[in-house]
């Protein structure tokens, strides 16, 4: 198959885990004869400093030209302690999001079986975790309407959704929850906000024609406690921008480390593909960021295009690298391996699945593991 593939970096430690994502994608290129080709372009702090804008047009031409973004993370401390900042790396991805029309993101939350002792929760509580967020990514009170006052008291976000907003990303998780445990749970505050009670009525109605699932609702403070009571409860949630961004975030850590999950935006067109994680801008350039979400988000990538064999590969390829501890030191803080290590590793694993390639192997180049 052939596929023009947007790379996106970005800032922080997104240009160093995109690196080892398309090392990965190269390795199944190779092994599985596809054709995948890569265009770069910048995205957020990197593109203001460039052109002074976080989402240059000359990005945005390649992304609606791509089949698909694989995208690295962006946000820089010289923005985020700035109120003042009238232009922000973050609006380069909201901008993206809204304009190539990718109104559902898709975040999988699953514990790997030797990372359990990683997580901050007992090992009785998560087992069985393995639960996907629908999130919608393009509406709510991210794009409501910003308001502040011209002394610069007062300020308000407008929190806006019409039912079709609602119903094309209610469809989506209804049709995921079939082809998995067939539950569904709508996150809101029903309680409160109006547009929540809009969702309820909407995602109701769409329910009826999905009567193998079921659904239930939650309230979003009782589900982000749950989340942490008993998280194997859930299959799919489904919820609003906001809530989504916060409950993915705590999800995340469920499984050991936020650098595990990845995503997949998809909507009207092209797909975006990323880790959850955030631009890590302290970890920046030191080889210790971890690279998995990107090479997970890379899975999905193939995923998206019917490309099961080759994600099975991906993801065979890292759970090698986990269980032969191949990590970087989030997921073992004596581990000396470095974000290339490990994107090696895995890489070579896709090439050379059935090779037992291992720390010794002269194709990885190595640091001195004192973990096998
Ligand atoms: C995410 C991030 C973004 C969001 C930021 C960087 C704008 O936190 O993808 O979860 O809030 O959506
Ligand atoms: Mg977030």
């Amino acid at each position: 198959m052939k596929l023009n593939i947007a790379l996106l970096p970005g800032d922080g430690i997104g240009p160093e885990v995109i690196t080892q994502a398309v090392k990965c994608l190269e390795a199944v290129e190779e092994t599985f004869n596809h054709n995948f080709e890569f265009k770069e372009a910048l995205v957020g702090a990197i593109a203001i400093d460039k052109t002074n804008n976080p989402l240059p047009d000359e990005t945005l031409q390649v992304c609606h030209d791509a089949d698909a973004i694989l995208f690295g993370a962006i946000g820089d401390p010289k923005y985020d302690n700035n109120p003042k900042a009238k232009i922000r790396p973050e609006q380069g991805l909201l901008k993206l999001r809204k304009e190539l029309g990718l109104f559902t993101n898709i975040r999988p939350v699953k514990i790997y079986k030797s990372l359990v002792n990683r997580s901050p929760l007992k090992e009785a509580i998560i087992s069985g975790t393995d639960f996907t967020i629908y999130r919608e990514l393009t509406g709510g009170i991210y794009f409501g309407e910003k308001k502040l006052s011209e002394d610069g008291t007062v300020a308000s976000d407008l929190c806006e959704y019409s039912e079709m907003e609602i119903s094309r990303i209610a469809h989506l998780a209804f049709k995921a929850a079939k082809n998995r445990r067939n539950k569904l749970t709508l996150v809101d505050k029903a309680n409160v906000l109006e547009s929540s009670r809009l969702w309820r009525k909407v995602v109701t109605n769409i329910g009826k024609s999905y009567p193998e699932v079921e659904l239930d609702f939650l309230f979003v403070d009782n589900a982000a406690m749950q989340i942490i009571l008993n998280p194997a409860q859930f299959d799919v949630i489904l919820t609003e921008n906001m809530f989504g961004d916060i409950i993915s975030d705590e999800g995340s850590v469920i499984g050991g480390s936020i650098g595990l999950l990845p995503s997949a935006s998809i909507g009207d067109g092209s797909a975006l593909f990323e880790p959850i994680h955030g631009s890590y801008p302290q970890a920046k350039g030191k080889d210790i960021a971890n690279p998995i979400a990107s090479i997970l988000s890379a899975a999905m990538l193939l995923e998206h295009f019917q490309l099961f064999e080759e994600a099975m590969a991906v993801r065979r390829a890292v759970d090698k690298a986990l269980e032969k501890g191949i990590v970087t030191p989030d997921l073992n803080p004596k581990s000396t391996y470095g974000t290339h290590q490990v994107g090696d590793f895995i890489a070579n694993n896709i090439v050379d699945e059935d090779d037992e390639i291992n720390m010794n192997d002269e194709n990885i180049d190595l640091g001195k593991s004192t973990i096998i």
